[in-house]
């Protein structure tokens, strides 16, 4: 098995969240070594263990990932009282001709296309309401704005609030993905 914490989570993912989004907070660091977290969509797992966001190029974290490209993704699953952690470096992925990006492209809604033409995020408000389209059609290319991340876990990390004790379990690549328990 190459990946054995993926069945698990895959399938916790899809018993947790079904065919709506699945957030997670993704953490990574800055120039002086600061951390950063915000919430994204996980898009996609691919059967290879890594994980999929749709990002904007432009934004804090793509600078952050530049500098340091290791980050966390951290999933709550709320109803099963569960917490996934994981932990590796990311790659962005923007080339033009890039099958995997223009796939994730056009799985996004129109609306989630339009971010994408808005103005530079983070930057002071753009006074005109009109630079700030709200559809894009999934036949437009995607605009150089538009990058996927792609996390390769090297640890992941269970945690599961249900058990008396905590269920604290970890896997690392370094360790060929053993399974380790934990205390919590
Ligand atoms: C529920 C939720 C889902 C979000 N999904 C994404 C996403 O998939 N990709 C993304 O870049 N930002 C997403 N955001 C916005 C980010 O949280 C964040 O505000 C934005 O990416 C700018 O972050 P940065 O300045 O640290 O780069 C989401 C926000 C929320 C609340």
């Amino acid at each position: 098995v190459v990946n054995p914490w993926l069945d698990d989570l895959q399938a916790a993912l899809e018993a947790e969240f079904g065919p709506g989004p699945r957030p997670a907070a993704l953490a990574t660091v800055d120039r002086d070594g600061r951390p950063h977290a915000r919430f994204v969509i996980c898009r996609r797992i691919g059967p290879d263990g890594t994980f999929w966001v749709a990002s904007d190029a432009r934004s804090a974290k793509a600078e952050h990932l530049r500098h340091q490209p290791y980050a966390e993704l951290v999933f709550w699953l709320a109803a099963r009282r569960e917490q996934y952690r994981v932990a590796g470096p990311v790659q962005r992925r923007a080339a033009a001709d890039d099958p995997d990006r223009l796939a994730l492209w056009r799985e996004l809604s129109d609306a989630g296309r339009a971010l994408f033409a808005w103005p530079t995020p983070g930057l002071p408000r753009h006074p005109d309401p009109a630079a700030f389209p709200a559809a894009i059609p999934s036949e437009a290319a995607p605009p150089a704005s538009f990058e996927a991340l792609v996390l390769r876990p090297t640890a992941v990390e269970h945690l599961a609030l249900n058990p008396h004790p905590h269920h604290r379990r970890r896997w690392r690549a370094e360790t060929g993905w053993a399974e380790e328990g934990l205390n919590s």
